[in-house]
């Protein structure tokens, strides 16, 4: 059998718990990786790293990625444990889905924290081993951080954040061979950030969970495989799903008609609970 292009390689996946990261642990795993695994949850976390085959090809460390010193831990420990790092996937995420006005004080620091400070951190602590091992950075990212979405505005902004980052990062670490890639889903269906996220006045993913229907939703499964292929393959940037691409490629060419757009969709899509407040 042709030996597999992830056999042996080292794979850190935060947000591994549930939805893409969990997918994305798998998908490695089943390609030959050996994995770490980092989110909040220790006992889900130990369940997948038990089903993965164990301690020597999956490592359960339990990591709040918003601080600092436990992301340290969280590649130490993984570059101990399997003797090097090639992939780092900056995936743990949350949302605080409402209208910008109904933001709670925190909300906004929380998603930062998370989304951005997060990922920052384990960066910051695994780049000696991927220059060592001339590896990748995988920050996955989201459609809402190439263009503002309304009732994510601060996510949004927390993911162009990320993206801005990973731009630079990209020309910084060329000379040593570390890749720099930015993957950017669309919507995704399975465990959703609308279920596990915050939800305030005015949120979209109210009620009926209007995400699962949106056109050209994508599996955890689809958008593991494509994060897969993007480490392999390291492209700058790689937006996800026909209708991600259509509107990224629509907002490059004609921004002001994006903005139309969404501005047209809001009343109709689930502003009615805005409507409710502002009546209440
Ligand atoms: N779902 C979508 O439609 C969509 C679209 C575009 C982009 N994305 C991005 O894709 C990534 C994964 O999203 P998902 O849909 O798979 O969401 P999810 O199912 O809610 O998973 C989020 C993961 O992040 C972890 N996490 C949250 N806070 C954390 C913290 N403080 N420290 C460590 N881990 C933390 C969660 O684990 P614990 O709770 O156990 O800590 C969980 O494993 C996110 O970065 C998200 O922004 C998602």
């Amino acid at each position: 059998m042709p030996r597999s292009f992830w056999q042996d390689r080292v794979v850190l996946i935060t947000g591994a718990s549930t939805g893409i990261g969990r997918a994305t642990a798998i998908a490695f795993r089943q390609a030959g990786a050996r994995v770490a695994l980092a989110a909040r949850s220790a006992q889900v976390l130990a369940q997948l790293a038990e089903d993965l085959g164990g301690p020597a090809w999956a490592l359960a460390i339990p990591t709040d990625v918003r601080d600092p010193a436990q992301c340290q831990a969280f590649v130490e420990q993984a570059a101990a444990h399997f003797g090097r790092v090639d992939v780092l996937v900056n995936n743990a995420g949350m949302v605080v889905s409402g209208l910008f006005e109904h933001l709670q004080p925190g909300d906004a620091e929380t998603q930062f924290q998370v989304n951005f400070f997060g990922a920052l951190y384990c960066t910051r602590a695994a780049l000696p081993y991927l220059r060592q091992s001339q590896g990748v950075l995988v920050n996955v990212s989201s459609v809402a951080g190439l263009i503002g979405t309304p009732t994510t505005s601060v996510y949004g902004a927390s993911k162009a954040a990320m993206n801005a980052w990973a731009r630079a990062l990209w020309v910084e670490l060329r000379p040593y061979g570390v890749g720099v890639v930015t993957v950017c889903p669309y919507f995704t269906s399975g465990v959703q950030l609308a279920q596990k996220g915050i939800l305030r006045p005015g949120s979209l993913h109210q009620g009926s969970g209007s995400q699962k229907q949106a056109p050209g939703t994508q599996t955890a499964e689809e958008v593991a495989q494509a994060i897969l292929r993007a480490a392999q393959q390291r492209p700058r940037l790689r937006v996800l799903s026909w209708a991600g691409r259509w509107i990224w490629r629509l907002d490059r060419l004609a921004p002001w008609l994006v903005d139309w757009i969404m501005a047209w969709g809001m009343p109709r899509l689930g502003n009615s609970h805005h409507e409710q407040e502002l009546t209440a």
